[in-house]
């Protein structure tokens, strides 16, 4: 076994209709691919309607599965309902809303406009508000007795992080909103969960945050304890366990999966990582030395 493999059963999300808002490329589109390997449907939405249907093609192509191609700029609420209607209408249901979709830049804050500052928060935190808010209403209008709400953000939605303010406060708030509602909404059924990923390289992601010569000068594989970044199958797998039935008992829970990233930023005495052997061996031997004399 290995950490790339597949991890949950064969036909583990059969029967169920998952909403993957920007899931056309990326890991928006690798954890897609493995909901329709479990026997998911899976309709993926985003602004680039033929980008979706490319996608959507490929994925059926591979997996045998079905999935459904819908233009939505989760911005606008009124989008927003009518993708809703779409997938009601192509799949009779839908289970699962997750909130993938989001945007990014680096940029220190004061050279942002306005309007840059309002793009990612709209796109993130207002685009993830209004498909949770559309969906529960839906699931709760029709008494669903199960329904799922995934969100992906990022650990730096607790600890904030320079370069990215947009993105980080607009996570930041879909946290809070993952953690009150699976309170609020749990007596209808609804579960919301998220998922923290550290570093999984895409070539969207990563040529906007780091674009140029970036990503030669800041290897951020060097910057996780487990020295390496994420596999999508790794970020796949957890994403299939909290939309099946499996994690049925879980709510209101954030999974990082990061190999130890944020934390590693976080202990006062990591940096203390760099000291090699040898000097450790010195420092004991000057302490017992000490000891001995004392
Ligand atoms: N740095 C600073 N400002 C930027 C920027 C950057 N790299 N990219 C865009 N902006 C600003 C624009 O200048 C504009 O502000 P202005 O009108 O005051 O000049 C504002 O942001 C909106 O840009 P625009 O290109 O019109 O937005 P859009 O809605 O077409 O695209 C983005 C949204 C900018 C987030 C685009 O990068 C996108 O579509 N991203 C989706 C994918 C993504 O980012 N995924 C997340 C990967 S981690």
């Amino acid at each position: 076994m290995s950490y790339t493999d597949k991890m949950l059963r064969d036909g583990a999300l059969n029967d169920k209709v998952i909403v993957v808002t920007g899931g056309g490329s990326g890991l928006g589109k690798a954890m897609t691919k493995y909901f329709m390997e479990l026997g998911a449907k899976v309709a993926i939405t985003s602004r680039d309607l033929e980008k979706l249907q490319n996608t959507a093609k490929e994925l059926e192509e591979q997996t045998g599965g079905k999935c459904l191609a819908v233009q939505c700029d989760v911005r606008h609420y009124e989008e927003v309902e009518n993708m809703l209607k779409v997938v009601l209408e192509a799949f009779g249901k839908v289970d699962v809303l997750l909130n993938n979709a989001a945007g990014n830049f680096i940029s220190p804050t004061e050279r942002l406009s306005a309007n840059a500052f309002d793009t990612v928060i709209d796109i993130v935190l207002k685009g993830s508000k209004n498909c949770t808010l559309a969906f529960g209403k839906h699931w709760i209008d029709i008494k669903q007795p199960s329904s799922v709400i995934l969100n992906i953000v990022t650990t730096y939605a607790w600890t904030g992080s320079a370069y990215v303010v947009p993105s980080a406060t607009a996570k930041a708030g879909v946290l809070a909103m993952t953690r009150s509602l699976a309170v609020e909404w749990a007596k209808y059924g609804i579960r919301s969960n998220a998922i923290a990923p550290g570093p999984f390289p895409t070539k969207g992601a990563w040529d906007r945050l780091l674009p140029g010569d970036l990503q030669e000068k800041f290897d951020l594989a060097q910057k996780v304890p487990l020295k390496r970044v994420g596999d999508h199958q790794e970020l796949a797998n957890i994403a299939a366990y909290l939309v099946s039935d499996f994690s049925a008992y879980v709510n209101g829970e954030v999974i990082t999966i990061d190999g130890g990233e944020w934390l590693k930023g976080a202990g006062q005495f990591n940096l203390l990582e760099a000291i090699p052997e040898e000097t450790w061996d010195m420092l004991e031997a000057m302490i017992k030395a000490k000891r001995n004399k004392e």
